[in-house]
């Protein structure tokens, strides 16, 4: 038997999950979310962001009609060639880049880095995570900014349900959840019915609270590292709806 890759290098899953994770209200919400980004990144137009996990591009193709140079990176060749078709519709000139976040790494380049609606902690080895932030490190120019904004630990406890579901254009995902008895993994099984067939998937991700992604960070070198509980820059309290950090090289 052929090993099983893990869920998040599996094509099938990322086109699968497709119209349950990128929803037309996701697309709309894109353009507000670039506007608190671009606010906490503190960026002006014509300077080149790195959108690391671009996915179809949401973000990288309305920090493209912001006039920012920008590059996405993502491992899945799907959702690089819907960004693509997009840029070139509307004329947008983003550079789309297949490749792993774990060996992207273009040193001294970007002024500011986003890994954005967790795309981060996918992997089994904490070792991979760090190399992550250690090639986004490496990508920042000096005084540069990077910007996470995830499902963070302290968050989860206080929303989380060990089953629930979700329907979009015809495709339903049933999620049910469990975490590891010391909360730094989480383990979900995700059942997606689409066109009369169903898909079962394992999907397990890293769980980081702010003082440990603030550690993870601050140990590849980043400095000033701020944390909040929204892209608006409101606290990271008991009311935060997600973790965002912006941490300077
Ligand atoms: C939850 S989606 C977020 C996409 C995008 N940031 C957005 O907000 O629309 C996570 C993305 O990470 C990408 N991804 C997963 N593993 C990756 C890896 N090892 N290297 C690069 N991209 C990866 C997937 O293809 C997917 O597009």
């Amino acid at each position: 038997m052929p090993e099983m890759k893990p869920w998040h290098e599996q094509d099938i899953f990322w086109e699968t999950v497709a119209p349950v994770l990128f929803t037309q209200q996701r697309w709309s919400d894109a353009s507000a979310e670039v506007d608190k980004v671009l606010s906490l990144l503190r960026l002006t137009p014509g300077t080149h962001i790195l959108d690391l996990c671009c996915g179809m591009g949401r973000h990288s193709l309305e920090m493209a009609r912001h006039g920012f140079r920008v590059t996405g990176v993502d491992r899945t060749r799907f959702y690089l060639d819907r960004a693509s078709e997009q840029a070139e519709i509307e004329g947008l000139s983003v550079e789309f880049v297949q490749d792993d976040m774990r060996t992207f790494c273009r040193p001294d380049t970007y002024d500011g880095v986003v890994s954005l609606f967790t795309s981060f902690g996918y992997f089994e080895d904490p070792e991979d995570d760090r190399q992550v932030a250690m090639n986004v490190y490496q990508s920042l120019k000096s005084g540069g900014n990077f910007l996470m904004e995830l499902m963070g630990k302290e968050v989860l406890g206080r929303i989380f349900q060990e089953r629930d579901w979700d329907e979009e254009n015809g495709t339903f995902i049933l999620q049910e959840r469990k975490v590891s008895s010391n909360w730094d993994w989480m383990e979900n099984r995700w059942i997606v019915f689409k066109d009369n067939s169903r898909t079962e998937f394992k999907v397990s991700h890293r769980l980081y609270s702010a003082t440990e992604l603030t550690a993870l960070l601050a140990a590849c070198g980043f400095e000033h590292i701020d944390v909040y509980g929204d892209l608006a820059g409101n606290a990271y309290d008991h009311t935060a709806e997600r973790l965002v950090i912006v941490a300077r090289k």
